[in-house]
């Protein structure tokens, strides 16, 4: 052997590894693209197919939904929009109650529908302590009774999930303190545990917009918006925090480890930007800028996780006039319900 066969061998594993890595992130040029929030609390929406082909034309490739709607899931059948089902709150206590209502349940909304893409079903959204008070084991016996459905109907690679949101933890700064929040770690400590079982993620929502409007006096607008700023190290593992959305997913994932859910992946269920209220960060340039700054931050993962892609819903399709509480809860919107036009520019892919 010469001297350059030599050198050719030595590199040849470098090779392999770097062709592998191309083409893993060849068959995987989705996981960082960002899925949409179809929610339906308005009046005047239009109607979900014409909605799935809105998420046809814009090539949206994942979808959230809160309930189940038999037009939406038939509008659905046989495209590539993969789809994260709800099963709303206040039907969790029934399916948890009995196996019969969860497996008519999946054997309705889910079986019914082979062509769609199902991806997750998320028993609950943002399931509250107050909820659980007394009852804390419905949430995951609910979980595991669809879980059971799903799988006794042939569809385990259909995960069970549920959603929960930065309200549920605290010492969220510097990232790596973060911790669940006593009343909610009494309910989802078992979640968690099912979770790392069945290797499903843990859904989170996740808005900087709120938590910048809760404190801005120790957090500059950029930050938020995931702009160019000078950032923070996080002290205990001199990680580098850029914006927001990154801190806010990693003391997740901190809270996550401290509660034997280290292996877990999360799936950001939620996040976004309103367009107008009663803040005058509510604008549409502000948007314009979270959701196109997230979209691109989402590809290279957070600190915690560089180079692993954040599956990411932007909430929400449309704005809704029904949601209850401040102005802004009702101008998430990405597009304007009237002109089925974009309210800003956002590229999906
Ligand atoms: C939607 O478009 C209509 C027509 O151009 C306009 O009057 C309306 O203000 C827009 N709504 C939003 C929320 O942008």
């Amino acid at each position: 052997m010469t001297m350059s066969e030599v050198r050719m061998l030595a590199l040849s594993p470098m090779l392999m590894l770097l062709l592998s890595l191309l083409m893993a992130s060849f068959f995987d040029t989705t996981a960082g693209q960002i899925g949409v929030c179809f929610g339906q609390m308005g009046n005047n929406l239009p109607k979900p197919p014409e909605v799935v082909a809105m998420f046809k034309k814009y090539s949206i490739p994942r979808m959230r939904m809160y309930d189940v709607n038999p037009e939406a899931l038939n509008a659905l059948r046989g495209s590539n929009i993969e789809f994260i089902l709800d099963i709303p709150n206040h039907k969790v206590e029934g399916i948890a109650n009995s196996q019969t209502v969860a497996n008519a349940w999946v054997q309705d909304n889910v079986k019914m529908y082979k062509d769609v893409r199902f991806k997750y079903i998320s028993v609950g959204n943002e399931v509250k302590p107050e909820y659980a008070a007394g009852k804390a084991m419905v949430l995951i016996q609910a979980m595991q009774n669809i879980d059971k459905a799903l799988s006794e109907a042939d569809l385990s690679n259909i995960k069970v999930s549920t959603t929960t949101y930065l309200g549920a933890f605290t010492d969220t700064y510097p990232p790596s303190r973060g911790r669940f929040k006593d009343e909610y770690r009494n309910f989802l400590q078992q979640v968690i545990g099912f979770l790392v079982n069945k290797r499903s993620p843990l859904l989170v929502n996740i808005y900087t917009y709120f938590g910048y409007i809760q404190d801005k006096k120790n957090i500059p607008l950029e930050f938020a918006l995931l702009k160019p700023n000078k950032g923070f190290n996080d002290p205990k593992n001199q990680l580098h925090y850029q914006n927001l959305f990154d801190a806010n997913l990693d003391s997740v994932y901190a809270a996550l480890e401290k509660s034997g859910g280290g292996s877990l992946e999360v799936v950001v269920s939620e996040s976004g930007w309103p367009t107008q209220g009663e803040d005058p960060e509510a604008s549409l340039p502000n948007a314009e800028a979270y959701v196109n700054n997230l979209r691109l931050s989402v590809q290279n993962g957070s600190p915690k996780r560089r180079g692993k892609p954040i599956e990411t819903y932007i909430f929400a399709m449309f704005d809704e006039n029904d949601k209850p509480g401040a102005e802004t809860e009702r101008h998430f919107g990405l597009f304007n319900y009237t002109t089925r036009e974009l309210k800003y520019g956002v590229r999906f892919n």
